[in-house]
């Protein structure tokens, strides 16, 4: 199938009212562009052309993905203008093109391969993706004859008030003939409201011409849903939201109240894993099976595995836990920690670049970075390694089975050696060998009979 994409993700996004392009606003977790990006992968095109305008660079940065190429549209003159501007990118290339917007991002592989199936096998010249939806003020309205054959594209703004009682709405994805499409789009003005060269206008064009269209109604409304404020962006995100985790629930996963349960389409969740109200599971998260997250916790780019219990309120970001691992509640889990097997983060305790051996606990109260952490040792309350000493960070080295008394101060770099144990209180500034006690802090001083007396005289009211 000789077929290429172009998406459109120039525009301005005005109604946004945003300094952020507006296919960059996230839906769980993601820029919304990407969405539809996935989408027209899932359908392997020779070459996908992405028009970018306003924002560009951070547009690109945030995309990241290989194997996209990228078209600049310099003024945003409408969608028909955005289109043209893929033209150099497809220099050469004959055979079907699909054009996309970049701001509906509940649009599936499925529905773009229907689209494109029913364009080849009814030789048409133009095919465009169309959904009847309850409320389609603010969509270009398709109009049909009394045979039911497409006439044209009629935007809202440009619509009678009869035309605008159309229900059936341009979803803003088209399956093209490469030498029709731009032989139409010179035939594209601006004599309309907006003064934009719309895209829309090529099925009218194609009619004049006589040239074959097919609207080909998509069976789920919502897939044709746009984002062009934010209201709009919550309502997609919500049924996005249901979309997955409706699925996730058929295979085993407990939500609690799904309504406020966020889940990354990229997150891969566990059977039997319960996930209780105000929880984010973001990025590229894999969770095992039978875990327990939440309420209100936030994971991000991790992976959990099997029987994880994480606790209220603790947050979770681009680390790795392993079996049967208990965090929080209110924990706080940074960048590069790894948690191994059966290990237990308790309250109030922050753990960033280090590595906690199996069995081992740090139960309350701690700060651990840039650590190295053996088997079975506990970290008593309010232990921290002091890892940075205003230039530069050290590390702590903590081997198996130590014991680390509580309020200990480890000032890195520092070693303490298998089965050693620290005073509680202690700052701890030298290495500690194997099994050796040491205790940094000063000796306690009792001096008798100290108690302030009330003199005579003074100290009464
Ligand atoms: C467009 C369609 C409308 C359809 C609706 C579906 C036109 C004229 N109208 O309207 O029929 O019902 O989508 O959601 O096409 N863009 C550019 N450059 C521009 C203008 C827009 O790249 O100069 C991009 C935008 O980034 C966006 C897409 O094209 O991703 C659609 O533009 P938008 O302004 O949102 O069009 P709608 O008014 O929603
Ligand atoms: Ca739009």
């Amino acid at each position: 199938m000789n077929l290429a994409a172009v998406v459109l993700a120039a525009g301005i996004g005005k109604r946004m009212k945003s300094r952020v392009p507006k296919v960059l606003h996230p839906v769980l977790g993601r820029p919304m562009l990407s969405y539809v990006i996935d989408a027209v992968r899932g359908i392997s095109p020779r070459k996908i052309v992405v028009v970018l305008g306003r924002g560009r660079d951070d547009v690109k940065e945030s995309l990241g993905q290989v194997g996209v190429l990228f078209a600049e549209q310099k003024v945003q003159l409408g969608t028909g203008h955005a289109a043209g501007s893929a033209r150099n990118a497809l220099a050469g290339f004959k055979g079907n093109i699909l054009i996309l917007n970049g701001d509906f991002p509940l649009i599936t592989s499925k529905s773009l391969n229907n689209l494109v199936k029913k364009h080849i096998d009814g030789s048409a010249d133009v095919s465009f993706l169309t959904a009847d939806i309850a409320d389609p003020s603010g969509y270009g309205r398709v109009l049909r004859n009394v045979k039911g054959g497409v006439e044209k594209i009629i935007e809202d703004k440009d619509a009678s008030p009869v035309e605008k009682k159309i229900t059936e709405i341009n979803s803003g994805t088209y399956c093209v003939k490469s030498g029709f499409l731009w032989e139409a789009l010179k035939g594209v003005g601006s004599g309309n409201r907006q003064k934009e060269y719309y895209l829309t206008d090529i099925i009218e064009i194609a009619r004049k011409k006589s040239r074959k269209i097919l609207g080909v109604k998509s069976r789920d409304g919502s897939e044709a849903l746009g984002v062009n404020d934010r209201a709009q962006l919550s309502e997609v995100e919500a049924l996005l939201r249901k979309r997955i985790n409706d699925s996730l629930m058929r295979a085993g996963v407990s939500m609690v109240d799904p309504g406020t349960t966020f889940v990354s389409p990229d997150a891969k969740i566990g059977a039997d894993t319960l996930i209780y109200p105000n929880t984010y599971i973001y990025g590229n998260t894999v969770i095992g099976a039978g875990s327990s997250l939440g309420p209100g916790v936030w994971v991000q780019d991790s992976v959990l595995g099997k029987g994880v219990t994480v606790r209220l309120s603790s947050y979770i970001s681009n680390c790795k836990i392993g079996d049967n691992v208990t965090v929080g509640p209110f924990a706080h889990i940074r960048p590069e920690a790894e948690i191994m097997d059966g290990a237990k983060i308790g309250n109030f305790v922050e753990i960033k670049k280090s590595r906690i051996g199996s069995g081992s606990k740090v139960p309350h109260l701690s700060y651990i970075g840039d650590a190295v952490i053996g088997k079975d040792v506990n970290i008593g309350a309010g232990t921290i390694t002091c890892n940075y000493d205003g230039f530069r960070k050290h590390e702590t080295v903590i081997e198996d089975d130590v014991f680390i008394g509580s309020d200990t101060m480890l000032v890195a770099p520092i070693k303490v050696g298998r089965g050693a144990t620290t005073g509680a209180g202690s700052t701890i500034t030298k290495d500690v060998p194997e099994g050796a006690l040491a205790i940094g802090r000063a000796k306690q001083t009792v001096i008798e009979n100290w108690s302030r007396k009330p003199r005579e005289g003074k100290g009464k009211k």
